[in-house]
């Protein structure tokens, strides 16, 4: 079965880019086969690119997010993807909440992947400084490890 992947935080320019970007890089280092998206609850910022906070860590980090555009989650993303991860336990509320009744996705909190930070949430950084930043991308790409080395042996 084919794996497809999408990250979901509340506005889709600072987490679940930085999640998506991670989980590709870690991706491509497995060379895992893996449709990889990212979205957000709200609907503040469709259209619009990363934070530059987050585009300035990514692009450090070697994972550039400048091309990434926000959206909203959708109703075809329940059936779309294979796993949808939210990135605090607001974003997986939310998302269980409107999952349609025969949604296929598998739906989880994203720091559940990795041992010993199951409930975990991945905090927001949009209201602090450049460090918070820092702390997501360690976050995320924490996840990001363990996820794909779980899917490739799988
Ligand atoms: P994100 O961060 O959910 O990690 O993308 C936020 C971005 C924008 C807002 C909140 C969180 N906002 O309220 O606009």
């Amino acid at each position: 079965m084919s794996v497809s992947v999408l990250f979901v935080c509340l506005g889709n320019i600072c987490r679940s880019p930085l999640a998506e970007a991670a989980f590709r890089q870690e991706a491509e280092r497995l060379g895992l086969a893996v449709e990889i998206d990212s979205a957000g609850t709200g609907d503040w910022h469709i259209g619009e690119p990363p934070d530059h906070r987050a585009r300035a860590i990514a692009q450090l980090k070697g994972a550039p997010i400048d091309h990434l555009r926000g959206r909203q989650l959708a109703e075809g993303d329940y059936y779309r993807f294979t796993h949808i991860y939210a990135l605090d336990a607001e974003n997986l509320a939310n998302i269980l909440a409107r999952a349609p009744s025969d949604a296929t996705a598998e739906i989880g909190l994203l720091l559940d992947c990795v041992p010993g930070r199951a409930g975990e949430p991945v905090a927001d950084p949009y209201y602090g400084d450049e460090a918070g930043f820092e702390i997501t991308w360690s976050d995320v790409s924490a996840a990001a490890r363990a996820l794909a080395e779980r899917l490739a042996t799988n």
